[in-house]
């Protein structure tokens, strides 16, 4: 039933409809898997891990894995319904639309706009890290001034800058072509994590694990809440339903494959590199390499380093894929301007949302502060995982009809598990950062009011 006001709801069918056309069908069910460890194995891994092992968790950092594995695992399974029922770009912003309104619907998209491009934002960081110091490594490293933004002293990151350039270039191509080099990246990034888990396990010490808890649990949770971030990204393979040959089979396996394979991968990272050294040595940029020079492993250690840019920069592309096609339902439904729904005629792409949000991403990347608000994204997605899990709970009462390819189990337990694992993650995060993820949302809210309301297709066909 179709509410009325901010509360409209958007009917499925005519949802479905409107999906139809447009985009190009060519993602497969491996594409869209690897399009979900393509974001998902990142800086959280590369370059968080060592932060959160020496100054939250110690080693029971692997215990955080754990936990905020669950908070996703939980979160997938109802994504997995909603991707299957309602299998159209726009991800949890669509969903609630469908369900819970347009109020909460913006609210979802402009929450989801947070997400991707202060993440992106994020790891462009990292990658200009780990990039420098490969340069570093062959003498050909950059000046500080061409490394670091205004506010560190510098003039621009000038390697973030480019990298977002480049990969919104490929993006805007072809949807082809960017999952082509996506599951070489994957492959790639995949290898590297091979390599350093064989290296690294034969020499664990156990004495390094003695004390587990060495902040207690509290340290363990707050480690949850900061090394979430490694875990984003499995959602951005339901921005994927509308390219993709069989959403409705295909992305519940996307989602939900993508992010068993990083848990398990996450969890063993986590044991082998605080295995082989203290953990007070991982407060560093690159801790996973910097783990294994401290062993001795020094040319691995080189290896991983060129593997980890391999890494992030399959991240950046997907989830700056994620964030034009979030836009791009945002604004076929006249919440964002016509511009940003315009598709190629030749590329099959919306080529221009595409360009302009590479273009603010990368100024953001490359002249602010960033690393200072990176845990924004974290309480971003947290709260977008609440959303969509009521919205489940209010479908199958709304629309017990509905065919479901895919069905959550346990409904209610399984989205009132999610909700409770967010909501404890999002409570451990400092308050700070709520309180910008608060004013985002206030921003959110004025564009709402006198921008989307206004222009809101639904409103003028629902009158
Ligand atoms: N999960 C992604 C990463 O860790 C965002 O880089």
């Amino acid at each position: 039933m179709a509410g009325q006001g901010w509360w409209r709801t958007k009917p499925i069918d005519q949802a479905l409809e409107a999906g139809e056309g447009g985009l190009h069908r060519v993602l497969s069910g491996l594409d869209l898997t690897f399009l979900g460890i393509g974001a998902v194995i990142g800086a959280g891994i590369f370059v968080l891990t060592g932060i959160a092992a020496a100054t939250k968790a110690g080693p029971a950092l692997t215990l955080s894995f754990v936990i905020a594995g669950m908070a996703c695992l939980f979160a997938a399974l109802v994504y997995a319904e909603f991707a299957s029922t309602v299998p159209l770009s726009g991800s949890a912003y669509t969903y609630s639309y469908v369900t819970l309104g347009e109020l909460p619907a913006w609210i979802i998209g402009w929450d989801l706009i947070l997400e991707y491009s202060v993440a992106s934002a994020a790891v462009a960081i990292g990658w200009s890290g780990y990039f420098n110091r490969v340069l570093e490594g062959l003498g050909l490293g950059l000046p500080e001034m061409l490394t670091r933004t205004p506010f560190d002293g510098g003039w621009i990151n000038l390697p973030a800058f480019v990298v977002i350039l480049v990969v919104s270039a490929l993006l805007a191509v072809g949807v082809r072509e960017t999952s082509r080099f996506n599951n070489a990246m994957v492959v790639l990034k995949l290898g590297i994590i091979a390599l350093f888990l064989v290296t690294a396990i034969p020499k664990i010490d156990v004495t390094n694990w003695d004390p587990y808890f060495p902040f207690g649990w509290s340290g363990v949770v707050g480690g949850a809440g900061l090394i979430f971030f490694a875990y984003i990204g499995f959602d951005a393979v339901s921005t994927a339903a509308e390219e993709a040959r069989d959403p409705q089979r295909d992305i519940p396996r996307g989602i939900l494959g993508s992010l068993v394979i990083c848990t398990l991968i996450y969890i063993l990272v986590a044991g082998a590199l605080t295995g082989i050294v203290n953990y007070t040595q991982l407060n560093v940029p690159d801790p996973v390499a910097a783990g294994l020079a401290l062993i001795g492993a020094h040319s691995v250690a080189g290896l991983i380093s060129v593997g980890a840019i391999a890494g992030l920069s399959s991240v950046l592309l997907v989830l700056l894929y994620g964030q034009s096609r979030i836009f791009f339902a945002m604004s076929r439904d006249g919440l964002l301007p016509p511009v940003f729904s315009r598709v190629h005629p030749r590329f099959r792409t919306p080529f221009q949302v595409v360009l302009m949000t590479g273009l603010v991403v990368a100024l953001v990347a490359g002249f602010m502060p960033i690393r200072q608000v990176a845990e924004l994204v974290n309480v971003g997605t947290l709260a977008a995982f609440i959303l969509v899990s009521v919205a489940v709970m209010v479908l199958r009462y709304t629309r017990p009809d509905l065919h479901r390819p895919f069905r959550t189990p346990l409904v209610p337990l399984i989205p009132l598990l999610a909700i409770a694992f967010c909501a404890y993650l999002i409570a451990s995060l400092d308050a700070v950062t709520l309180w910008r993820f608060v004013a985002w949302m206030a921003l959110g809210m004025a564009v709402y009011v006198f921008y989307a309301r206004h222009h809101s297709r639904l409103r003028s066909e629902q009158g």
